[in-house]
């Protein structure tokens, strides 16, 4: 018997059950492979499918990121054998499970320098950066860009890779902690906002201009502050709700005065197809491999432990990558 975490309604971190399964030993889809998880990647956009935030068909197992063993394949496989260690970061939902069959399409060979650990927690925090830096905007040496949550997974990432290509991030955080954090992995100004006015540190930073760009996953509660520190005919970058859904608005009013872009990008549309995939994958490799960006595991959890990972998430204290050992 294997273990899983199931949510059979949504609802608080409690909703994440542990039930036992099996699966069938002799048959598996021609185009998916049987992959018995090493390590797995959490991402906030979890605790959306948990929350019903993302609405999902329920029951589900949660979880979009992990490594493993590729123990079984299917009779169609091409890419991959038995043996291999592969990673993935994409939907169908279920890496919260000790083993799960996934299609080869969407799985990746893993290179043998990058530990299990360290690949799980930052696949899909890695490759988000890989597209907004490289694809939804292109981030330059000498640009200066705005990043909410600078401390937090996608954040710590994005701090290292902006400073490997000499521009400038300017980091929001909530806590002290986290300011020294953003700031050893490149953060080049930390705006603490429980200290600071984020849009005055923004225009004195930037000689009243703003940021021609502002990448915003912190969602609801900072979308008019994200709209202050835009320059004119800046594009603003809204890729996450950390704290709730971007408030329904009037375009007039905040778009037009600085003739504002609008995006709300996601990696499973950027990584949609094959090659996509590979190039984005590559990229985040060849970063971690030069040894321009690396993670940041601030915490391992127990498959069993769930509902703490979730909880801890939530609550706005941890920083960089947590992954849960199955
Ligand atoms: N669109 C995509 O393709 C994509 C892909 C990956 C991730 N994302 C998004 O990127 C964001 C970051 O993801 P992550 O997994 O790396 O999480 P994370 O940044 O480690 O955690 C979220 C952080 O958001 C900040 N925050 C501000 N208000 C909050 C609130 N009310 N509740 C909770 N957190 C709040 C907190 O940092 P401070 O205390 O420092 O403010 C918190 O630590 C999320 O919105 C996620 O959905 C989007």
């Amino acid at each position: 018997m294997y273990k899983k975490i199931v949510i059979n309604q949504v609802g608080a971190p409690e909703v994440l059950k542990v039930v036992e399964y099996t699966l069938n030993e002799n048959m598996l889809r021609p185009h998916e492979i049987r992959i018995k998880h090493l390590s797995i990647g959490v991402n906030f956009i979890d605790t959306y499918h948990r929350s019903g935030l993302y609405p999902a068909k329920l029951p589900i197992t949660p979880g979009l990121e992990a490594v493993g063993e590729v123990v079984m394949v299917g009779n169609k496989v091409k890419r991959f054998r038995v043996g291999d260690r592969v990673g993935y970061c994409a939907p169908p939902l279920g890496a919260y499970s000790e083993v799960r069959d996934f299609p080869e399409e969407k799985a990746f060979l893993i290179p043998k320098e990058i530990s299990s650990d360290d690949a799980a927690s930052i696949l899909l925090k890695g490759m988000t950066v890989e597209y907004l830096f490289n694809r939804t905007y292109k981030i330059k040496p000498g640009d200066t860009v705005l990043f909410h949550a600078a401390a937090g997974g996608v954040g710590l990432i994005a701090c290292q890779w902006a400073r490997s290509i000499g521009c400038k991030l300017i980091g929001t955080v909530g806590n002290e902690e986290k300011e020294e954090v953003a700031k050893k992995n490149g953060c080049s100004h930390v705006i603490n906002y429980t200290k600071e006015d984020v849009v005055k540190s923004v225009m004195e930073k930037t000689d009243g201009k703003g940021v021609a760009v502002v990448y915003d996953g912190v969602g609801k509660d900072t979308f008019d502050i994200s709209i202050d520190c835009l320059s004119k005919r800046g594009l603003f970058v809204s890729f996450g709700n950390a704290s709730g859904m971007t408030p329904v608005t009037d375009l007039f009013k905040s778009f037009h005065p600085k003739n504002l872009f609008f995006t709300r990008p996601s990696l499973m549309v950027y990584n949609e197809s094959r090659e996509e995939l590979e190039k984005s994958s590559d990229t985040l490799f060849r970063m971690i491999l030069e040894k321009k960006i690396q993670t940041l595991i601030s915490q391992r959890y127990s498959l069993l432990d769930a509902t703490r990972v979730h909880k801890d998430l939530e609550s706005r204290k941890t920083f960089g990558s947590l992954i849960i050992k199955p």
